[in-house]
């Protein structure tokens, strides 16, 4: 028995995204040369470009290939902050939220290294950073502010930032907002279109967490945002990251996207119609689901469990053991388990937070894998307590 409940890692690719690579992948030449192969290559590149633009609403000379979101998010956080600056000194405080992920949060630690002001807006119990405390900290000090970066759904517990509201207010002071999107491409409201959000400036994007493979995202970023490069080359990818552009990654990117888009609304049905079923058998069980309970809050595809007294680090070795991968909302540094910056930010304790399992969702899953899941798990949780 195997059980994929780890999508917000990575997604298995789609088979339409593996035939895309294999197809592209026959093609010779690089995407910069002027001779038939190179133009055949470009061809293949441009197109990609403008289905994944259109997939999401933006104009095709908005997207920058990159090799994932950890570069689509270090390329914003400090190509902007740093752009921002160099046009004007005073311009050299950047605000983020207290739960981004590490390319966001250490992009930005590196930003505070060179002398910028990093502020970490803090999130609600819910992990949710709400419009208010983002309003208050603009009004209370307003000035100098390079660039503001949230997350659209926070990859640990699912919880939907409210990105249109936090655009405009951003907008509304002049600050360029970058969001990583990673996790939102699901969410059938997602949209960078510059006519519906204006205040928008990048957003992050990944392949392979949407049935791509790895090694390929993108930084959608308008035409008119201050940003400066963060490698120097050959000048691809309008000089904002230069190196040979991967075009079978690039199809099969492009494909994995439409697919998503054309499968969204279905799909984030049925994904939440598996949460809701994992959910109630979880509470069953005594864990503690956490994250927003209003759907408008919460993204389908990932629910993030507590178990009181349970050592996360034992339940996931022996799920694993049972054919089934979840992953723990603490990230392993140096071998050592830590917990999870998010958990503490929403004020769960450094004990929760190692007894926290993140189960994630996407295409391969049936109800069938949860009834699984739900009846292995107390034999699992009772041997995980006892350790
Ligand atoms: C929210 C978020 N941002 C960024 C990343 C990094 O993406 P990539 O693996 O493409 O570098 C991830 C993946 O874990 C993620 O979930």
């Amino acid at each position: 028995m195997r059980i994929y409940l780890d999508h917000a890692a990575t997604t298995p690719l789609l088979p339409g995204a593996g035939e895309a690579w294999q197809v592209a992948a026959r093609t010779v030449g690089n995407a910069s040369a002027t001779h038939s192969w190179g133009r055949e290559a470009r061809r293949i590149t441009e197109e990609s470009r403008e289905r994944i633009a259109a997939a999401l609403g933006a104009h095709s000379g908005e997207v920058v290939f990159t090799s994932g979101a950890t570069e689509a998010d270090n390329l914003a956080v400090l190509g902007m902050a740093e752009a921002r600056r160099q046009a004007d000194p005073q311009l050299n405080r950047v605000l983020i939220s207290a739960v981004e992920h590490p390319a966001v949060r250490l992009g930005a630690a590196e930003l505070a290294a060179r002398g910028f002001e990093v502020t970490e807006l803090p999130v609600d119990s819910q992990g949710l950073l709400r419009l208010g405390v983002l309003s208050d900290a603009l009004r209370r000090n307003p000035k100098g502010i390079a660039l503001l970066s949230c997350l659209w759904v926070n990859n640990e517990m699912g919880a939907i930032a409210p990105i249109p509201e936090i655009a405009a207010l951003a907008d509304s002071y002049g600050i360029p907002l970058h969001s990583d999107a990673v996790q939102a491409v699901g969410l059938p409201s997602i949209t960078f279109a510059a006519a519906t959000l204006p205040g928008l400036s990048g957003l992050s994007i990944s392949a392979h967490k949407i049935g791509g493979p790895m090694g390929i995202g993108a930084l959608l970023i308008r035409r008119d945002a201050p940003i400066v490069p963060l490698t120097y080359g050959g000048g691809q990818e309008r000089r904002i990251r230069s190196g040979t552009v991967p075009v079978a990654l690039i199809a099969a990117f492009a494909a994995a996207l439409d697919e998503v888009v054309l499968k969204r609304e279905l799909q984030y049905e049925s994904l939440r119609q598996l949460r809701n079923t994992l959910s109630d058998g979880l509470t069953a069980l005594g864990a503690n689901v956490i994250g927003p309970a209003h759907p408008n809050h919460q993204a389908p595809h990932i629910l993030y469990a507590i178990f009181p007294g349970v050592s996360a680090e034992t339940l996931l070795m022996l799920l694993d053991q049972a054919g089934i991968a979840a992953s723990a909302g603490s990230a392993c540094s140096a071998g050592v388990i830590q917990p999870s910056e998010t958990l503490l930010a929403m004020g769960y304790t450094p004990q929760d937070a190692l007894s926290g399992v993140r189960f994630s969702l996407g295409w391969t899953n049936t109800p069938t894998d949860i009834t699984t899941l739900l009846q292995l798990l107390p034999d699992l949780l009772t041997r995980a307590s006892s350790v």
